[in-house]
C-alpha cells in the first residue's frame, strides 16, 4: 500500500552555525524519509533555512557584514553539515530567494484582497529571541515567557492577520483528529493554549525599524513578519500557485516536524493561516523534545553546545545517527553525554551487531571459502529466528508509524542479538568439524537473519549497512522491504568483511561521587594568613536571585539551583545544603556566588558557581543580601 510522505524539518535560523539541537531533527526527518522509502511510499523531504527578521539582521551586524552575504555564508554551513551527516533532503529551501519571496507576496496580496488582514495599532512587548509579540501580562518577571531574555515595548502602526476569527474552528479540527497534533501532550497544550482568548497576529514590521524582510505587495513600507514568511516555506517548496497538480499530491501527505519550543506558531499561526487561504491543514504536526545537558537545553547561546561535527570525526557518522535516534523517545527529552554516546556504540554496534557480523565473516572465510555457504534442512531453532526475522519488517512499520523509533531500532537490535544466541545454541564453530553441511546451514541461517537486521536499520545508517550488505554477500539495500525474502542470500556470494565493522572506544570514567569539599573552619578558630585586595577582588563575587531549587537525584546533601545573575540564562550551581535548607525557603530568594569558581561536576551536575554560607558547629546558614539587588550585582 502506497502513500505520500512529504516530511519537513523547521527552517533553521541562520543567526548562527548548526548545532545538535538542528542536527536531531533533520536526522529524524531523513530516517523517517528512508522508512518510508524502505515502505515504497512516495518520499519528499524538504529543509532549508529562515533568513529574514531582526535575530539575522542583528547577527550580520554583529559581523559588520551585509545581510544576504552573511545569509549566503551561514546556509552553507547547514547544506555541508547534512550532507556529512548522509542527509538526502529532496530540497533545500532558503527565504531570501525569489521562488519563496513572490508566493509569500502572492498569499499576502489574496489575503488583503479577502480582508483577512487590516491595518492597526500594535502596543506591547517584543522579544527577539524568540521573534514573537506578548502583552504586559503574559511577561515573567518583566522578561519574555519562553526565553526569559530581554522584551522591547513597542507602539506602532501594523497589519494584523484574523487569526481569532479561526479559533473554533482550529479547536473543532484538533478535536475531530486525534493524532494531528502529536505526542498527545503536545495536542492538550495547543487546547489549552486556545481555551484562552486567541488575539490578531500582527504580520508586519516597518521598515523604518526593521527592513530585513519580504515587502508586503500592498504596502511598500512595511516587510512581512518573520514567522509569517517562514511558514509559507512549506507551501512555496512543492509549488503553490505554481504546479497545483504537483502541490496537492504532496500537500496531502505533510507531516510536520518541529521542536516543542516552536509549537504555537506551527498549530495556530500557521494552521489558521492555511485556513484564510482556504488550503488544507497539515496532515501531522510532530513535536520533538530537546537535547539537554545536564538539564538545560543545548544551544549555541548557551555556549554548552556540542558540535555534532566533532563527533561523527571522531565516533562515524552512522554511530552518531543511531545514538540520536536510539537515545532519544520522539517527543522527550533526552540527555546528551559523550559517555552515554560511548555505551550506545560500543554494546549496540560494538557487541551486538558488530560482533555478530564479524564472527560470521571469520567463520565463513575460514571454513567455506569465502563464500555464503548453501542451506540445508531446518532443525532446532532455526524455525524460531527465520520466524522473528520474517515478523520484524511488519513490526518496525508499525513502531515507525507510531513514531515510536527508538523501539523499532530495538526490536531490530533485538533480532542481532537472537541470531548472537542462535550461534551459540548450534555452535556452528565446532559443528564445521563433524557435520559440515548443518554448520554451512546455520551460518547461512545467520547470515539471512543478519541481512534483514541491517536492512532494517537502513533508514538509520545508510553508508554503513550499505557497505555491510556488500561485505556480508548479500549485495546493495534493498529497495523496498516487501522485497526482503527469507532464502534471497544467494550461495556462493562472497563475503569480504575483514574485521569489526564498528571498532570499540574506551569509555571516560564519569565522575560518580561528589569532590571532598574544603573541610570547613569551626567556629572561633583563628582566621587564615592575610591575602592582599588585589587577591580577594580575583574573586567575582555576585549576588542573583533563585529560580530552581531542588534535590540532586541520588544525594541526601545536594541541591541543585538555578540563579539569576542577569546573564543570558541563569547559572546552574550545585550547593550541599540539602541538610540545612529546604528548597522551598531558597526560592525567589537572593544568595551570594562566587561567580567565577572553575566549573566542576558534582553527581553528575555540572556546577558553575558556589553559594556562599556561614558554618556554625557544622550547622550551615547560607548568606542574603539585607535587601534585594539587581540580579548580578557585586558584592565585595
Ligand atoms: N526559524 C525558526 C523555525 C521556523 S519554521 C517555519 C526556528 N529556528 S531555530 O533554528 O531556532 O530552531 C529550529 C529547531 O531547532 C526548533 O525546532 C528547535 O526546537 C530545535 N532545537 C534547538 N535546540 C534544540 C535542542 N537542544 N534539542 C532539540 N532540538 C532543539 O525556530
Amino acid at each position: 500500500m502506497s502513500d505520500v510522505f512529504y516530511v519537513t524539518t523547521p527552517i533553521y535560523y541562520v543567526n548562527d552555525r548548526p548545532h545538535i539541537g538542528h542536527a536531531y531533527c533533520t536526522v529524524l526527518a531523513d530516517v523517517l524519509m528512508r522508512y518510508h522509502r524502505l515502505f515504497d511510499d512516495e518520499t519528499y523531504f524538504l529543509t532549508g533555512v529562515d533568513e529574514h527578521g531582526q535575530k539575522v539582521e542583528e547577527a550580520a551586524r554583529k559581523r559588520g557584514v551585509d545581510p544576504q552575504a552573511h545569509c549566503d555564508e551561514m546556509q552553507a554551513h547547514f547544506r555541508d553539515l547534512w550532507a556529512t551527516l548522509d542527509v538526502a533532503n529532496d530540497d533545500f529551501i532558503r527565504t531570501t530567494e525569489p521562488r519563496h519571496a513572490a508566493i509569500v507576496q502572492e498569499a499576502l496580496q489574496r489575503l488583503w484582497e479577502k480582508g483577512e488582514i487590516y491595518l492597526g495599532e500594535y502596543e506591547g512587548f517584543y522579544s527577539p529571541r524568540v521573534e514573537k509579540f506578548f502583552s504586559a501580562e503574559e511577561l515573567v518577571d518583566g522578561r519574555c515567557p519562553e526565553s526569559g531574555g530581554e522584551v522591547f515595548r513597542l507602539k506602532e502602526a501594523n497589519y494584523f492577520f484574523r487569526m481569532s476569527k479561526y479559533r473554533d474552528a482550529l479547536v473543532r479540527h484538533i478535536e475531530d483528529h486525534p493524532d494531528f497534533i502529536r505526542p498527545e501532550s503536545r495536542r492538550n497544550e495547543v487546547l489549552g493554549f486556545l481555551a484562552r482568548p486567541l488575539g490578531d497576529l500582527c504580520i508586519s514590521r516597518p521598515k523604518a525599524r526593521l527592513s530585513w524582510g519580504i515587502e508586503l505587495p500592498f504596502d511598500r513600507d512595511f516587510v512581512t513578519y518573520v514567522w509569517f514568511d517562514a511558514l509559507m516555506n512549506y507551501v512555496s517548496a512543492i509549488g503553490l500557485y505554481r504546479d497545483d497538480e504537483r502541490f496537492r499530491r504532496l500537500w496531502g501527505g505533510v507531516h510536520h516536524l518541529i521542536g516543542k519550543d516552536i509549537l504555537t506558531t506551527h498549530s495556530v499561526y500557521w494552521t489558521t493561516m492555511l485556513m484564510a487561504l482556504d488550503l488544507p491543514l497539515p496532515r501531522h504536526i510532530v513535536a520533538t523534545g530537546w537535547w539537554l545537558v545536564d538539564q538545560t537545553k543545548m544551544s549555541k547561546s548557551l555556549g554548552n553546545v556540542v558540535d555534532p561535527l566533532s563527533l561523527k570525526d571522531r565516533y562515524g557518522v552512522d554511530s552518531l545517527r543511531y545514538f540520536l535516534m536510539r537515545e532519544m523517545v520522539v517527543g522527550l527529552d533526552a540527555s546528551f553525554s559523550e559517555v552515554a554516546f560511548l555505551k550506545r556504540h560500543n554494546y549496540d554496534l560494538g557487541n551486538d551487531l558488530g560482533n555478530l557480523a564479524n564472527r560470521l565473516a571469520r567463520l565463513v572465510q575460514r571454513s567455506f571459502g569465502g563464500r555464503v555457504p548453501e542451506a540445508g534442512p531446518e532443525a532446532g531453532p532455526d524455525a524460531a529466528v527465520r520466524a522473528q526475522a520474517e515478523a520484524l519488517p511488519g513490526e518496525v512499520r508499525r513502531l515507525v508509524l507510531d513514531l515510536r523509533i527508538e523501539a523499532a531500532i530495538e526490536t531490530t537490535m533485538a533480532l542481532a542479538r537472537r541470531i548472537n544466541r542462535y550461534l551459540t545454541e548450534t555452535e556452528p564453530f565446532k559443528a564445521v568439524a563433524t557435520d559440515p553441511a548443518r554448520a554451512g546451514h546455520v551460518v547461512r541461517h545467520a547470515l539471512e537473519g543478519l541481512r534483514f537486521v541491517l536492512t532494517l536499520l537502513w533508514p538509520v545508517m545508510p553508508r554503513k549497512v550499505e557497505a555491510l550488505l556488500r561485505e556480508m554477500g548479500a549485495g546493495g539495500p534493498v529497495r523496498r522491504v516487501e522485497d526482503l525474502r527469507w532464502g534471497g542470500l544467494a550461495t556462493g556470494a562472497e563475503v569480504t568483511l575483514a574485521g569489526p565493522p564498528f571498532p570499540r572506544f574506551e569509555v571516560p570514567k564519569e565522575v560518580a561521587e561528589p569532590a571532598k569539599s574544603p573541610a570547613r573552619e569551626e567556629p572561633g578558630t583563628p582566621t587564615s594568613a592575610t591575602v592582599s585586595y588585589e587577591d580577594f577582588r580575583r574573586l567575582d563575587l555576585r549576588a542573583g536571585t533563585v529560580v530552581l531549587a531542588e534535590p540532586v537525584q541520588g544525594s541526601k546533601k545536594l541541591l541543585r539551583l538555578l540563579v539569576d545573575l542577569g546573564e543570558a540564562e541563569p547559572r546552574q550551581v550545585v550547593a550541599g545544603v540539602a541538610q540545612h535548607v529546604r528548597p522551598e525557603d531558597l526560592l525567589g530568594r537572593q544568595v551570594v556566588i562566587v561567580a567565577n569558581l572553575e566549573p566542576r561536576k558534582v553527581f553528575g551536575v555540572e556546577s558553575r558557581g558556589m553559594i556562599l554560607a556561614a558554618s556554625d558547629d557544622g550547622a550551615l546558614a547560607v548568606l542574603h543580601p539585607s535587601k534585594p539587588v539587581k540580579p548580578g550585582s557585586r558584592v565585595s
